[in-house]
């Protein structure tokens, strides 16, 4: 197509006439840059829409049943049409998959399960040219027994010795020798595993073939440095730090108080973990390691490279990595704070206000629904509220995280005794082990009805496929006209506009069930977003009238699929019907896709100057 940029410019010769279009083409520009300021102050990451592929259970390119890279790659452009931003990969190191990947014995290697490190760089290159972030898996704490660290440090040859934390054990009158303490592993079991090679005990805060690593040796600090800068050499984003709570331990070894809440002394919950979780080295550790990210941003590219740290711990102790140099630490609270039984007020309170109210200035918040050690949202909730809890999830400020599926809200699948492949169920009975199981969330994507749900051409699968994947899959809920898929495609697609990006929140509680929270710029209230949440089984009518700024009409933007309400409808500010579990996101009749079109003329023009003008 030509543009005949000149007959808009009239009675000027060739040099003035390129001066009134340089001065077009600037206000062009700025009309733009204005536009799209939508990041103008915020980094990259801080209003990501984040996604977790767990990746034996993503997509497999090879057939064996098992995810891969080159699958996870050939899928990229499914994370570009759900409106996600950056994908977090769990572990694809070499490792004997005792926990699936986080038990490493080659930090530097990609499994050949996973594919090679062609594959690898491949996706990240891939991943770029589509504009999405990577983030990897980093596994500080532990490594596996295979790792030749461990061998060597089982045969106590140097500088390896110390790269564990070995004790000698204590003599009992009948010259038997029991563990030092009373520390127990996550997972169940004493903490401490005798190994006769070198008399002595070792620490494993997991499986007894995750050895904890010990980073009150220098050399193991710099051995994990030189790990995050291999992989940042290969061109990732950031790291997302596994289990940091249980980096360090006290250097003391004391016992560890009793809980009072189990009489099991091999159970997790027995002990109060005073002296294994959040000491304050673990802190410093972190601290030198966003040192070394923002070194590597400064002589390199000017990127900022994050981390964002898995923490279990209570709220300060969370908050507190922040302090230290955390880009964000997981917002575990709609996981560990709040469930199906919860009232609204105790989810208002508990996962949404304990984080927003506390959050150190300037800090970036962070909502985590799900993930691989946990049940499915709409597990653990219930079906009926995965819109609900997405429409939170991408709407509040900061940056979200989905799991694999949760875009078109899978379920847990029930997996049989024989088929449990998960060390903290398989360290329970047949009677005990489904409570601890995470299998039942981590069964292959589900794309489509062909054979294995479209994850492999397999039909025996790593776990099995949720038997519900020939209703429950992607392609279906992409040929509905009403889906969860679009529902969430519709909040990240809204999520990119400024009032998502950067309003402010305001949370208050409708009624006994329903929470209701604005987004709104201060320049102009017409954008303001309120977004519904019911969190009971039945209907119910709300006013917004607490909210002043409100409009007195508004229209609906986005509808659950369970909602009576559909999008388009409008309705008034006094008298909103919510009905059960569902979720609605209302603003004013403003169309801001008129913004977009607008904006992309005036980037269409500027183009024609720009061509015209040969610059
Ligand atoms: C983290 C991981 C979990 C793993 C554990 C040990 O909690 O998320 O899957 O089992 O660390 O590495
Ligand atoms: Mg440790």
């Amino acid at each position: 197509m030509t543009f005949r940029i000149s007959n808009i410019t009239i009675g000027c010769n060739r040099s003035c006439e390129l001066g009134k279009m340089r001065g077009v083409l600037v206000f062009a520009l700025l009309a733009l840059t204005s536009w799209s300021s939508v990041n103008a102050n915020l980094d990259w990451w801080q209003t990501m829409a984040l996604y977790q592929i767990y990746p034996r259970s993503f997509k497999d390119s090879d057939g064996d049943g098992i995810g891969d890279l080159a699958g996870i790659e050939n899928k990229l452009q499914h994370l570009v049409d759900t409106g996600i931003d950056a994908v977090w990969i769990s572990p694809f190191y070499e490792s004997p998959m005792v926990d699936f990947g986080y038990d490493i014995s080659n930090f530097t290697a990609i499994d050949p399960i996973f594919g090679t490190m062609d594959d690898f760089d491949n996706l990240v290159a891939m991943a770029k040219s589509l504009g999405l972030k990577v983030i990897m898996d980093l596994v500080p704490n532990h490594s596996s027994d295979e790792h030749e660290w461990f061998i060597n440090s089982l045969a106590s040859i140097d500088p390896y010795t110390d790269y564990y934390i070995w004790m000698n054990g204590t003599e009992l009158e009948n010259e038997t020798i029991a563990p030092p303490n009373n520390w127990v592993s996550g997972f169940g079991g004493y903490a401490w595993t005798w190994r006769v090679e070198r008399q002595a005990y070792y620490l494993h805060q997991y499986t007894e073939e995750q050895p904890d690593l010990n980073y009150r040796n220098e050399y193991v600090v710099q051995e994990m440095k030189d790990i995050m800068e291999f992989w940042l050499d290969r061109g990732i984003d950031g790291f997302r730090v596994d289990s940091i709570m249980t980096l360090f331990e006290d250097a003391t070894f004391p016992d560890e108080p009793l809980s009072g809440t189990t009489d099991d002394p091999t159970d997790y919950d027995y002990l109060l973990h005073y002296y294994t979780l959040d000491q304050i080295e673990t802190y410093e550790m972190v601290a030198q390691w966003r040192e070394l990210l923002d070194d590597y941003a400064f002589k390199t590219d000017n990127v900022t490279r994050i981390m964002m740290t898995e923490v279990y711990s209570n709220l300060s102790m969370t908050l507190l990595y922040y302090d230290y140099g955390a880009h964000f630490p997981f917002n575990f609270r709609f996981i560990r704070s709040v469930d199906s039984s919860s009232t609204a007020q105790e989810v208002k309170e508990l996962a949404i206000d304990a984080w927003l109210d506390n959050l150190p200035g300037n800090a970036t918040a962070d909502w985590v629904l799900g993930n691989h050690d946990n049940s499915r949202v709409a597990s653990r909730y219930t079906p009926e509220q995965v819109d609900a809890l997405n429409m939170i999830n991408l709407l509040l400020p900061g940056v979200s995280v989905t799991y694999y599926g949760e875009e078109i809200g899978m379920e847990d699948e029930s997996i049989s005794w024989e088929d449990t492949v998960d060390p903290q169920a398989c360290n329970q009975d047949e009677d005990s082990y489904e409570s601890n199981s995470r299998d039942p969330a981590r069964t292959p994507m589900q794309w489509d009805t062909t054979t294995s749900a479209g994850f492999s051409t397999n039909e025996s699968t790593w776990l099995p496929v949720n038997s519900n994947y020939l209703t429950l899959n992607l392609a279906a809920q992409i040929d509905a006209d009403v889906s969860h898929y679009k529902v969430f495609q519709d909040l990240t697609t809204l999520r990119k506009e400024t009032v998502i990006q950067e309003g402010t929140v305001n949370v208050q509680l409708l009624s006994d069930n329903v929470i209701c929270f604005s987004r709104e710029l201060e320049s102009s209230s017409e954008d303001a977003v309120f977004v519904l949440t019911n969190f009971a089984n039945n209907t119910e009518t709300v006013s917004l009238d607490v909210f002043e700024n409100a409009p007195d009409s508004l229209v609906v933007y986005i509808a659950s699929v369970n909602s009576t309400l559909t999008a388009g409808t409008a309705v008034s500010r006094s008298s909103v019907e919510v009905s059960a579990y569902a979720g609605l996101v209302l603003r004013t009749s403003t169309d801001s896709s008129a913004n977009v079109l607008i904006s992309t003329a005036t980037l269409t023009l500027c183009m024609a100057f720009l061509v015209s003008l040969q610059f």
